[in-house]
């Protein structure tokens, strides 16, 4: 196990970005126009031959858990929720319009929200339907999220049969307590006969996510938690820390700042997490990941390839992104941009033909050098300067001079012994992987000074 003092964690765990994108979302801006992303469109539709990757987000929800940090829709009202997916359907007309032949999916995602909050049939009909515009590849990644609360046997067959291959459980916590305090009651039955379903149906890959951090969790209550879900022993475990941010999330101020884990609890849970998993025999992936050694994930972060996209990790490095539905974040031809997030603004775009971009920025050449520096820490915890020198035609130790000063100055990463730097790697070390949104913050250009009351990003353990 790692050694961390409370001096460290002090120092270190302080608000940073996620790094799901570089810039961050933060930074996204209304200057940048529909036409903007239909200009990405034209680009992309230049290289008919490299396959995409599609998201879809569904973001319909019965009942608002208080800890989500997700775009969701709260609505029992199913008729809100119907007509939503003809309009990602004329969104996805609109989209093709722009892409010409290029249609090929790598990877086909819908998250959420949930998406189960559909029945079987009203799926299986949008699935189709978007399938008339778009081509899954043969190896193609078909992966949905599901709430076992509301996830029926009928619809894990169904999907199954229309090709999904992948699905990731939301659990949180298995504790009744826990489960009072974010408002979401879900029995260990629920969790445990939708995930023997997947497994007898042949799903080809599981996934369930855990958060640590949560209001009422301790090390004991976290360590039951995790004994029953690996029971399970699903290919992947996403274990996020909690995101509280409620200024940003006015649910979460259902949450007691109070009942919420100190610092230093929060850290051991972390900790217990990450013992327990590694000794079940999984593979610490990434930032919150952990995968069984046969899965692909494992393989890709071994050989040095892992990356990582809105949908998280993958093994798709570099694959073009588009986005369906509100709040979703393309990423194409060297530009993000994201959709309206409210549902009315939303409809009213792609009612008038319009692409329902609500923001996004275009990367410049240094923010695609930086891009490609963070990713690679965020992903596989190493960057080869000479890989980043050939790729971007730069001199790295001139070009990153301020950054590896401050990297192997006093009191930095190095010193820390989160880091190695020398002639030909800088490389995270098993601390640094803890740290490694800090060690990625050191070449992030737009980090500025957040104001104390209210800081952009969640804490970075
Ligand atoms: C779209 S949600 C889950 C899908 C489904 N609606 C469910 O609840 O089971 C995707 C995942 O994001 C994670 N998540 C949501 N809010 C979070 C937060 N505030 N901090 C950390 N993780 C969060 C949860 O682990 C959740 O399972
Ligand atoms: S955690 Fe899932 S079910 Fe709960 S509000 Fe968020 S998206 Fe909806």
């Amino acid at each position: 196990m790692i050694r961390i003092t409370p001096e460290l964690l002090e120092r270190y765990d302080k608000p940073g970005p996620r790094y799901t994108s570089y810039p961050t979302a933060v930074e996204f801006s209304e200057s940048f126009a529909p036409t903007d992303y239909a200009g990405r469109l034209d680009a992309a539709a230049g290289r008919p031959d490299d396959p995409l990757s599609l998201y879809v987000h569904l973001p319909f929800c019965e009942a608002r858990c208080s800890f989500c940090g997700c775009h969701v829709v709260v609505t029992q009202q199913r008729s809100i929720a119907d007509v939503y997916l003809d309009r990602v359907l004329s969104e996805a007309d609109l989209v093709s319009r722009h892409l010409g032949e290029r249609r090929t999916l790598a990877q086909y995602h819908w998250g959420g929200g949930t998406p189960t909050y559909y029945t079987a049939d009203e799926l299986a009909d949008f699935h189709r339907s978007l399938l008339d515009r778009f081509d899954l590849a043969d190896d193609a990644e078909v992966a949905l999220e599901v709430d076992p609360r509301v996830t029926s046997a009928e619809h894990l067959t169904v999907l199954r049969d229309l090709g999904f291959n992948r699905v990731s459980m939301g659990v949180q916590d298995l504790d009744s307590d826990v489960q009072q305090l974010i408002g979401r009651n879900q029995t260990w039955e629920q969790t445990r006969d939708l995930h023997l379903q997947a497994r007898h149906l042949g799903f080809e890959s599981t996934n369930i996510d855990l958060i640590y951090g949560l209001p009422g969790q301790t090390v004991a209550s976290i360590g039951t938690t995790l004994e029953r879900v690996l029971e399970l022993r699903p290919d992947r475990l996403a274990v996020y820390s909690f995101a509280y941010v409620p200024w940003v999330k006015p649910n979460q101020k259902r949450i007691d700042a109070a009942t919420l884990p100190d610092r230093d609890t929060k850290f051991a849970l972390l900790a217990l997490v990450s013992d327990e998993l590694v000794s079940a025999g999984y593979r610490a992936i990434g930032m919150d990941h952990f995968a069984l050694p046969g899965d692909e994930l494992s393989l890709a972060f071994e050989n040095g390839r892992l990356s990582r996209n809105f949908m998280g990790y993958t093994t798709k490095r570099g694959t073009e992104m588009i986005a369906l539905g509100t709040s979703g974040i393309s990423d194409v031809a060297g530009a993000y941009a994201q959709n309206h997030k409210r549902l009315n603004s939303y409809y009213s775009a792609v009612d008038a033909g319009e692409l329902p971009v609500e923001r996004g920025v275009s990367l410049s050449a240094d923010d695609r050098i930086r891009r490609h520096v963070i990713t690679e820490l965020m992903c596989n915890g190493v960057v080869r300067p000479a890989a980043v020198e050939t790729e971007f035609d730069i001199a790295f130790e001139i070009y990153f001079a301020a950054e590896l000063a401050e990297l192997t100055g006093p009191g930095g990463a190095v010193a820390e012994g989160m880091v190695r730097v020398d002639g030909d790697a800088i490389v995270a070390s098993e601390l640094g992987r803890v740290f490694i949104r800090n060690v990625a913050m050191v070449f992030d250009a737009y980090l500025g000074t957040p104001t104390a009351d209210q800081p952009k990003f969640s804490q970075t353990v």
